[in-house]
């Protein structure tokens, strides 16, 4: 909603059905809510995106996901397009409490979480063909109440090809 109340014409993607439905029913025409796997080539038209912006979705899909997702988010940007990633790290204070799933993806509270190396995400990035323009992880990126977490924020930027 924040960017399209700036201007941009914003295709916002979830997989939950209830909270689409939900955002559907405000008829704003921009954004154009679309239910679906972001992760799924198909969602998305090739070269289409000038920026794509994932906020703490990364730590909601597993390692192989998140392979499919870079790749999906590569072919969806045009050449020069940035992609804005802002995701959970494993120096989150939530990181190691609950059932452990697979390496640093735990579930506590109702909620599947994979931490994230910021390193791993920039390789993954960089072996696709991104150039990443900026990595950070640290506290002031996503303050919410009295939490505020170190996160990982990652401007890449989808080379020519
Ligand atoms: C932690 S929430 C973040 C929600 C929102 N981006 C925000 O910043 O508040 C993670 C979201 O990712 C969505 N999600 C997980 N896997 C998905 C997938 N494969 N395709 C689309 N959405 C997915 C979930 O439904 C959930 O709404």
């Amino acid at each position: 909603m924040f960017f399209a109340d700036i201007g941009l014409d914003v295709v916002a993607i979830d997989l939950s059905d209830a909270a689409i439905r939900m955002l559907q029913k405000l008829e704003r025409g921009n954004p154009h809510f679309i239910c679906g796997d972001f992760i799924n080539e198909s969602v998305h038209q090739s070269k289409s995106y000038d920026y794509a912006y994932s906020r703490f979705t990364i730590h909601a899909i597993n390692s192989k996901q998140e392979q499919l997702l870079l790749r999906s988010m590569y072919r969806a940007l045009k050449p020069g397009g940035k992609f804005f990633i802002e995701v959970r790290g494993i120096h989150d204070p939530l990181y190691g409490k609950g059932q452990q799933q697979e390496r640093n993806a735990f579930f506590y509270n109702n909620h599947y979480r994979r931490f994230i190396v910021m390193d791993e995400l920039v390789a993954a990035l960089r072996k696709i063909g991104f150039r990443v323009e900026y990595a950070q992880e640290r506290t002031g990126f996503a303050p919410y109440g009295n939490d505020d977490p170190p996160v990982i924020r990652i401007v890449a930027i989808r080379q020519e090809g």
